[in-house]
């Protein structure tokens, strides 16, 4: 059996588990013995074929004589894998049926190779006219669940077909570089020299973006803390707090640290940060990445929703909160999250979010300032949870296009601020800058 028929066995594997409910990150494990390149076709063959799930599906419907008959969860899963590679990838036509009928053997199903086989050599002769058939639906043509694209078109009458399509991209690679070690300019500079392609910069190239992603272990500087790895949205939310001298600044939901080590970079002359996650196992993270950055924070594993269990009682002067999501701006990263999210999610976490942000302002000074960041797409999660937040909180006053506007970005109406996916090229996102009223 040849390694590639493997590689495509084991792409087949990792999807089903998927569609099964599993995670993408928890479901691709690779094999440390593949080499470089069966390891960047591993990872696009699942990201792709996730990526593309509801319309590859919706594809091989019309390609069975019978719809929805009995075809075993791993053959459906490589029939897909085989038409990713002929619809999405630069993989010639003559290896992707060959190796996908191959691996169907690797997979134990040797008897699925002649289905396949005449799955993929039917859709190489028919792909217009299939393609005319299956996309005159907006959710199977952009692959999003039908729910999630009712919602977008409420929440983004004019955008919404616009961050479907930027959900499908592949996305690029932002770095931001740790100012306390070396220049934007200079570190923008070692990247060109080895060849890299910059497609974005922000801050003084201190927020690069990178055309290629790569593996962190070719980032130049990396392993002594130069450079972390972070979209280009996410690195707003440190300057949007705008830490100063002497603060002392809670980090309410901090793992795995990305905003904590760009909050103490920012400003090394903090007072205390003290950055809190309910969750044990992903604060190793946290602990990781600022021995990789050699900074501190007091680090404490606690549920942020309820400070008695853990605060002193001092006020802070800045919190970030970054709140638990729907991640439905990030899915051009997490594809996955179109098959696994639920409309039913999205108000159970728009609660717990409420929860929070009310949690959080106890915390707060007076003149204080708190972000409520979150990597949703919907209304519900983001301006719904302020808006309501805004009209039963006396104290607080909505101050985000003046802090927009002191990052250089042009002042955009509504609450808080919603960041379309794609838009510069970086992730979707919302923040809401929040001032306590002295
Ligand atoms: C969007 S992630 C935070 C990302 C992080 N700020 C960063 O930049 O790396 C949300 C985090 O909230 C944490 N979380 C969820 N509920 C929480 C709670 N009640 N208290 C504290 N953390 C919570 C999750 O464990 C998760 O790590």
């Amino acid at each position: 059996m040849s390694s590639s028929a493997s590689v495509r066995a084991e792409a087949a594997r990792v999807l089903a588990s998927v569609v099964q409910g599993r995670s993408l990150d928890t479901a691709l494990r690779i094999d440390p013995k593949l080499t470089a390149q069966q390891r960047g076709l591993l990872r696009t063959l699942c990201f792709d074929s996730v990526r593309w799930y509801i319309r590859l599906d919706a594809l091989l419907e019309r390609l069975l004589s019978r719809p929805g008959g009995k075809l075993h969860p791993d053959v459906r899963a490589l029939a897909i894998v085989g038409l990713c590679q002929l619809l999405y990838t630069e993989i010639p036509t003559h290896a992707a049926v060959a190796e996908t009928v191959n691996a169907a053997r690797a997979l134990g199903h040797p008897r699925a190779a002649g289905l396949i086989n005449a799955l993929l050599r039917r859709t190489l002769r028919e792909q217009a006219s299939l393609a005319d058939q299956i996309d005159r639906d907006l959710t199977v043509r952009t692959a999003h669940p039908q729910w999630f694209v009712q919602q977008l078109a409420t929440d983004w009458p004019d955008l919404h077909r616009q961050i479907l399509d930027a959900n499908n991209e592949r996305p690029p690679f932002w770095v931001r570089v740790n100012r306390r070690r070396i220049a934007g300019a200079r570190y923008r500079q070692q990247l060109e020299q080895a060849g890299h392609r910059i497609i974005a910069s922000l801050f003084d190239d201190e927020s690069l973006c990178l055309e290629q992603a790569m593996d962190v272990s070719e980032l130049p500087g990396f392993g002594d803390g130069l450079v972390s790895v972070q979209d280009g949205a996410a690195q707003l939310a440190g300057r949007l707090l705008h830490p100063k001298a002497g603060e002392r600044i809670l980090d309410a939901c901090c793992a795995p640290g990305g905003k904590t080590g760009h909050l103490l970079e920012l400003q090394p002359e903090l007072a205390e940060l003290v950055a809190v996650d309910s969750s044990v196992e992903r604060l190793a993270r946290v602990e990781e990445n600022l021995r990789r950055l050699e900074l501190h924070a007091k680090v404490i594993a606690a549920d942020a929703g309820e400070p008695t269990a853990w605060w002193d009682g001092v006020a802070f002067e800045k919190i970030l909160l970054d709140v638990p999501c729907s991640a439905t701006g990030v899915i051009r990263r997490h594809p996955d999250i179109k098959l696994l999210r639920r409309p039913q999610d999205i108000q159970a976490l728009a609660v717990r979010q409420a929860h929070l942000l009310r949690a959080s302002w106890s915390m707060l000074a007076p003149a204080g300032r708190l972000v409520y960041a979150s990597c949703s797409a919907l209304r519900a999660e983001t301006t719904d949870v302020v808006a309501a937040f805004l009209a039963t909180t006396a104290d607080a006053r909505d101050t985000t296009p003046e802090a927009f506007q002191a990052l250089g970005f042009e002042p955009a109406a509504g609450i808080g601020r919603r960041i379309p996916a794609g838009w510069g090229k970086m992730d979707g996102f919302y923040y809401a800058c929040l001032e306590r009223r002295r």
